[in-house]
């Protein structure tokens, strides 16, 4: 099937909206997608014909919602390839997912002078409940460095190994560099040294085809809101032994079996990590993008933006602009974010002047300040991030307003 873009924006209402008078161009899907209509739809069909708390009730309207619900973790579970839908557990979003796991896991699993392992590629979300487990503990952070500034150092890896970390927390995708990890084999290598492994799949599961099972990762976590979905809804795979053996993260309804006044039990997998009313709506949002990304599919999804990425790469060479990240040689293990450097502007100036011609960009450091302070050494940089609407003649108008920003800061200099 052709990928269409055109008829593909035709889903995405927000598309056809203007911003500071000028046609929207949406350049920022790493920080959160665009919603298809399917999703939107599929919320308020929620709202307007399945609302009733699930689990709870023994009234037909909750046995549907309970059934929905259900159905959102089956596709998930088949949607990354899990074995089951109890490996599925919701929580808000992959910072929630990332902090259950160093809590619920970490704490039962590491001591004082036990060694942790991350990257330096890594979001905050997958650095700071890390630093807090190690407080907690005693433990050490170790990182993986990076090579030329793009990617991760594997023999610095190898070595870090030998320390024996636990656990070792990367990312499957950076969302500064878009570089993307061979986390099969970092896997693989982790085990091999006794170690567990948490990928953080916030940008791979919603832009390439991702196999849990094939990965082999204990866990992964991901965010509906960057994949077509609602947002306050995010995924936490993990294989069910290891989910098994692990205590809850929060307390409260539902996940329960049995509460006496001083003890608790706990519920089968996935509840007894689900404590509380649940984001029920989210959860159907999240079904329906899943149903869009799979009619799409995630293979034509990829080469789509693996298209888009190395247009947008050529054009940025052509305005001598630095890309930071691996180069168009080595598209294969490139995702669709390119941050970059338009030397003599500042990169705050040029989401400033992108945001005038009606292009939506970010600046700053993205959540990765040791990648992006210490590493690249910039106090921010400008982002362009794409997804399955992003067309060639939104590049071409983001490269117009870098030769804009150039003019604008030759003018006021
Ligand atoms: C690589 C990566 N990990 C984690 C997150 C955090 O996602 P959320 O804010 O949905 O928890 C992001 C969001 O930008 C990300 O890009």
């Amino acid at each position: 099937m052709e990928f269409d873009v055109d008829r593909i924006r035709k889903d995405f209402p927000i598309l056809a909206t203007q911003m500071n008078g000028r046609q929207l161009v949406y350049l920022d899907s790493a920080a959160t997608s665009q919603k298809p209509r399917q999703v939107i739809n599929a919320v308020a069909r929620h709202y307007r014909k399945l609302n009733a708390n699930i689990h709870r009730g023994i009234y037909k309207l909750s046995e549907e919602a309970t059934a929905e619900y259900v159905a959102s973790k089956e596709a998930v579970a088949r949607f990354i390839h899990a074995k089951s839908y109890r490996s599925i557990v919701y929580f808000r979003s992959t910072t929630e997912a990332i902090n259950a796991v160093a809590r619920a896991w970490g704490d039962a699993n590491t001591g004082s002078g036990d060694r942790v392992l991350i990257t330096e590629m890594e979001h905050h979300s997958n650095i700071v409940p890390w630093q807090m487990l190690a407080k907690r503990k005693g433990a050490h952070l170790d990182y993986v460095g990076l090579r030329d500034g793009s990617e991760l150092d594997l023999e610095d890896y190898k070595s870090k190994l030998l320390l024996k970390p636990k656990i070792v927390a990367v990312t499957h995708v950076s969302n500064v560099l878009g570089t993307i990890n061979d986390v099969k084999e970092i896997t693989r290598m982790a085990h091999e040294a006794g170690a567990s492994v948490l990928v953080d799949g916030a940008q791979s599961v919603p832009h390439m085809p991702v196999d849990v099972s094939g990965m082999d990762a204990d866990f992964v976590a991901f965010s509906g809101h960057k994949m077509l979905g609602p947002s306050g809804i995010g995924v936490l795979y993990g294989k069910e032994d290891v989910l098994e053996g692990m205590e809850p993260f929060h307390g409260g309804g539902d996940m329960i079996r049995s509460v006496d006044f001083q003890e608790s039990t706990w519920n089968e997998l996935p509840w007894k990590f689900e404590a509380g009313t649940q984001n029920m709506e989210g959860a159907a949002g999240l079904a329906a993008a899943v149903r869009y990304l799979k009619r799409l599919g995630m293979e034509s999804v990829r080469e789509h933006e693996k298209k888009i990425t190395l247009y947008a790469l050529e054009a940025l060479a052509d305005e001598h602009v630095t890309a930071f990240g691996l180069g168009r040689d080595r598209i294969e293990e490139r995702a669709g974010v390119i941050s970059f450097d338009v030397k003599g502007v500042h990169a705050h100036d040029v989401a400033q002047v992108f945001d005038s011609e009606g292009i939506a960009i970010r600046s700053g450091h993205h959540c990765a300040m040791p990648l992006v302070t210490r590493v690249l050494g910039e106090p921010a940089v400008p982002r362009m991030s794409f997804y399955v609407y992003t067309k060639e003649q939104e590049i071409d108008s983001a490269i117009a307003a870098i030769r804009k920003a150039r003019e604008v800061m030759k003018l006021s200099s």
